[in-house]
């Protein structure tokens, strides 16, 4: 399958460079930035990423781009592109105050391929300290903003690297002919929403230079992985843990579609779930088909948590807990030789950590139990989010398990807290159904990221009827995000929250008050513990 490349030079916006070319239904790589696939024959095009790094900078990342020039289209995004022109005598140095916002373009070379379809003046986006201020002998500039001379540039190359006039590369246009390539840098981000014709652009490069033919889509993915699995798979023996979410879902109907009955799925209530969810999510994988069994559990991990309040603690016990039970489960399978994951591309690309900057660290219930000495399956390690719900679509799985909001492995015990009782659990359990349900009810629950209710520490006083009360607060948690790294906390309508605190206090006996959280991410997370 053709792909495109691209080297990450740690920026933030690398893994929306990787969804963008995915949506022209291309597929993609995302690598380090000096882990090139030299000799894979499906390269078709490259891109390097923005970085937080400047190319001057003693530390920074410069990657031998020989062997890589000449011989593919390559586009340079911001440091991407300093780091182009930089690496071939052309100069790059820093701007008074860092160059932030909205900029309009013109176009200089209304035949560049790059800008195919370009209005005047169309809108970019900027983000940059470092500024081009001279390009390398040869080489071309074809846009500029007011403040912005090389904010689109171009160089041609021979197939050994070294810039050709521009003038005489072959296979002028396109960028690709045989034995000769161009390379483009842009100074703004095309990746993101800001960049009106952000995904014009990327899609000239994609389709028009670098010729992709548009062969990854959710229907080639199921065939192709599918066909893997049975190839991978045989006749051996798969177990994988569902969640109820939306990725081992997946993950699941996909390896049921390869193998059938030789997978066995394990879904473990460990009592933290949310109301009613055990059974109805049970009573959906049945409806898929699937070969699941159902583990209650709850009264081990009641046991194991009981007095304990630290949430780092609570995250270990209902870890190991989880793995036991796991464990003992699949141990009555016979001759399991697999253990299958619903891993999804962003966790392996955020723990690449390009920077050493630890954004993330990956918080799984699951993993490996030590003894089982199961070989890892991963169909989905390629998908992006949005892809693996479109692949779930496609194979039919209902769409309330489909655009499910994420829920934490260790469930409602992140939203208590202190320590965790099965009378604490059953509050959160009935306040957050009034909530969720609530949301569903209003139509608000698919422009949410994630939504649930927080059982605070303390009591407070109130009066229900003539009664003083002194009964436990919560708080209702409801954020916009489109990945979790940050996240904003939702604008409800007043009407909406008056509704679900009445409902809530009203129907859910020990709660007299309920808080809205106006906090975002950073600073705040969204998980409370
Ligand atoms: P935070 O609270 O870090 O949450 O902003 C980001 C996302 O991760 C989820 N989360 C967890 N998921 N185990 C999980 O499987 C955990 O221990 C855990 N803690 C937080 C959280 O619900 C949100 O989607």
């Amino acid at each position: 399958m053709q792909k495109i490349i691209i080297l990450d030079f740690g920026s933030q916006t690398t893994q929306l460079i990787g969804r963008r070319v995915r949506e022209m239904d291309t597929f993609c790589e995302i690598l380090p930035y000096n882990k090139f696939p030299f000799g894979d024959p499906d390269v078709i095009g490259v891109i390097l990423s923005g970085s937080p790094l400047s190319v001057y900078a003693s530390d920074a990342f410069r990657p031998d781009l020989s062997g890589i020039l000449g011989r593919y289209p390559v586009l340079g995004i911001c440091y991407g592109a300093q780091y182009l022109s930089w690496s071939h005598g052309g100069r790059v140095e820093p701007v008074g105050t860092r160059e932030y916002g909205r900029a309009a373009l013109s176009v200089l070379d209304k035949d560049c391929p790059l800008f195919k379809g370009f209005e005047p003046d169309s809108q970019v986006w900027m983000s940059h300290g470092d500024s081009i201020t001279a390009i390398p002998q040869g080489w071309r500039k074809v846009a500029s903003t007011g403040s912005v001379q090389y904010a689109a540039f171009e160089g041609s190359f021979d197939a050994n690297g070294n810039t050709v006039a521009a003038d005489s590369a072959a296979g002028a246009g396109d960028g690709s002919a045989a034995g000769s390539a161009k390379a483009w840098g842009v100074q703004f981000h095309p990746e993101v929403v800001h960049t009106l014709q952000g995904k014009l652009l990327l899609e000239n490069f994609v389709v028009g230079i670098c010729g992709s033919r548009r062969e990854w889509t959710s229907d080639s993915f199921i065939e192709s992985t599918v066909a893997e699995l049975k190839a991978q798979l045989g006749d051996d023996k798969v177990v994988l843990g569902l969640s109820g979410g939306v990725d081992s879902s997946v993950a699941a109907v996909l390896l049921n579609k390869a193998i059938g009955s030789r997978l066995t799925c394990i879904f473990v209530d460990h009592g933290l779930l949310r109301k009613n969810e055990f059974h109805d999510v049970m009573r959906d994988y049945q409806g898929l088909g699937l070969n699941v069994v159902g583990v209650d559990a709850s009264e081990r991990f009641y046991r194991d948590l009981a007095g304990i309040t630290d949430p780092e603690q609570k995250r270990k016990i209902i870890g190991g807990d989880f793995i036991k039970v796991f464990d003992e489960e699949a141990s009555k399978i016979q001759d399991v030789k697999w253990l299958a994951q619903g891993t999804i591309y962003p966790d392996r690309i955020e723990s690449m950590n390009i920077t050493g900057k630890v954004i993330k660290s990956h918080h799984n219930v699951g993993g490996l139990p030590k003894t089982m000495q199961l070989r890892l399956c991963e169909p989905l390690k390629w998908l992006f989010k949005d892809e693996v719900r479109a692949v779930g679509r496609r194979l039919g799985i209902p769409e309330h398990l489909i655009g499910r909001h994420p829920f934490p492995g260790p469930g409602l015990a992140v939203r208590i807290m202190d320590d965790v009782t099965p009378e604490k659990v059953r509050i959160l359990q009935e306040a957050d159904a009034i909530f969720i349900n609530a949301l569903r009810e209003w139509k608000l629950y698919d422009s949410i990221w994630q939504a649930g209710v927080i059982l605070l520490q303390d009591r407070s006083v109130g009066v229900m009827g003539d009664e003083r009360t002194f009964e436990s607060a919560v708080a209702l948690r409801a954020v916009t995000s489109v990945d979790a790294m940050t996240a904003d906390w939702a604008d409800l309508p007043y009407p909406f929250l008056q509704k679900v605190s009445n409902d809530i206090i009203n129907k859910v006996k020990g709660v007299n008050r309920v808080c809205y959280d106006i906090s975002s991410k950073p600073p705040a997370t969204i998980e409370w513990l």
